[in-house]
C-alpha cells in the first residue's frame, strides 16, 4: 500500500480522472475512493479488458489494474490496455503482485509504472511487509520526492529480508506454479468442488490470454468454489493440518484465505457477489511443500464437509 499510495499522490491532481478495476485488492479501492475528497474523478470499472478500455478518455490521467485479479483470477489483456492508454496520454500502472516478473514483465508491453507488494512472492517467506514501484528513471525521480514527503520508505531490515528472499525467487516460482497446476487439476475432478478458477486450466475463460502473456506457468494462487456455504468453508478450514487458514499469499507456506472476510471485506455485499466473490469461494496460495502432502491435506479436509 506504500507503493500504491505513493503512485496515487505523485500522479494525480484535482480534476484528473483515475480508472480502477472493480476487482482490485480491497484497500487499493478503498484508498482510491478517498481520492474523490481531493477533487479526483474516480471511475471504478467492471474488471474485464473491454470495460477498462471503454472507461479511458482524454481526461484519464491514471489507470490502475492488477495483471490477474484477486481472488477470481481474471486476466487482463495488458498489451491492449497499454495501447489505448498511450493513445490517450494516460499513465498505466499495473500491480503485478500475483503474476510476478517470473510470469510477466509489463514494461515489455509499454506499461509505465509497475507495482509489487514485495510482501508476497518477491520476498516469499511470509515474514516481511514491503512494496516496490518500478518505472523509467525520469518518472522515478518524480515519485522519489513523494516517497520522501509521504515517508513510504522501506526500512533497512525489511530491505535485507527481501533481498535475501529474492535470491531464490525463480526457484520458488517454478515450484509454486507446478504445485498450483497439480492442485487445480486435482480440485477440478473432486465431487465436492463446484468450480475451479485457475488460468492454467484449458477450460478457463482466460487460458488463451494467459498463455499469450505468461511464458513459464500460471501462478501460485488457485481459487475454487465448494459445494456448500459458510458452514462448510469453516469446517474445511478447521480440518486442514498443513495448509494454514490465514490472509496473505506468496510465501513458502500454503495459505487458505476466505475472501469474503479478508481481501473483499470492505466491498459492499452486492458488488462482491456480482464479481463472483461469494460465500462458497476460497483462495489457496499454494506453497512449496511436498505436493503429495498438500493433496492429502486437502483431500482429508474435503472429506469432512
Ligand atoms: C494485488 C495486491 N496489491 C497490493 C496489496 C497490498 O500489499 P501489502 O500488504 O504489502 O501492503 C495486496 C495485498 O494483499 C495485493 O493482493
Amino acid at each position: 500500500m506504500a507503493a500504491i499510495s505513493t503512485i496515487y499522490f505523485s500522479t494525480l491532481k484535482k480534476s484528473d480522472k483515475i480508472v480502477l478495476s472493480a476487482e482490485s485488492y480491497g484497500t487499493t479501492l478503498q484508498l482510491g475512493e478517498k481520492l474523490r475528497d481531493f477533487g479526483v474523478e474516480v471511475k471504478t470499472s467492471w474488471p474485464e479488458t473491454e470495460n477498462i478500455i471503454e472507461s479511458i478518455d482524454k481526461n484519464t490521467r491514471l489507470v490502475l489494474i492488477e495483471t490477474m485479479t484477486n481472488p477470481t483470477l481474471r486476466v487482463f489483456d495488458v498489451p491492449e490496455i497499454s495501447k489505448v492508454c498511450k493513445e490517450n496520454n494516460t499513465i498505466l500502472a499495473v500491480d503485478n503482485t500475483f503474476a510476478t516478473p517470473y510470469l510477466y514483465k509489463p514494461s515489455r508491453d509499454g506499461v509505465e509504472i509497475i507495482i509489487h507488494s514485495l510482501t508476497k512472492y518477491l520476498a516469499g517467506h511470509n515474514d516481511v511487509v514491503g512494496g516496490a514501484v518500478i518505472s523509467r528513471r525520469e518518472k522515478i525521480l518524480q515519485i522519489w520526492d513523494w516517497r520522501r514527503m509521504l515517508g513510504t520508505i522501506l526500512p533497512p531490515f525489511e530491505a535485507f529480508l527481501i533481498m535475501r528472499g529474492l535470491k531464490t525467487f525463480e526457484l520458488r516460482m517454478e515450484k509454486h506454479c507446478k504445485n498450483a497446476q497439480i492442485i487445480a487439476e486435482y480440485l477440478e475432478d473432486h465431487p465436492k468442488i463446484k468450480e475451479v478458477l485457475y488460468p492454467g486450466l484449458p477450460n478457463n475463460k482466460y487460458h488463451n490470454l494467459a498463455r499469450k502473456l505468461f511464458k513459464k506457468g500460471f501462478g501460485g494462487v488457485v481459487s475454487f468454489r465448494i459445494r456448500g456455504g459458510e458452514e462448510e468453508v469453516r469446517k474445511l478450514m478447521n480440518s486442514l493440518k498443513i495448509i494454514k487458514p490465514a490472509p496473505s499469499l506468496g510465501g513458502a507456506e500454503s495459505i487458505l484465505t476466505y475472501p469474503i472476510i479478508s481481501a473483499a471485506l470492505t466491498m459492499p455485499r452486492d458488488v462482491r457477489e456480482k464479481l463472483g466473490i461469494t460465500e462458497d469461494l476460497l483462495r489457496l496460495s499454494v506453497g512449496l511443500e511436498d505436493i503429495e502432502d498438500l493433496i492429502e491435506d486437502i483431500d482429508n479436509a474435503l472429506s469432512n464437509i
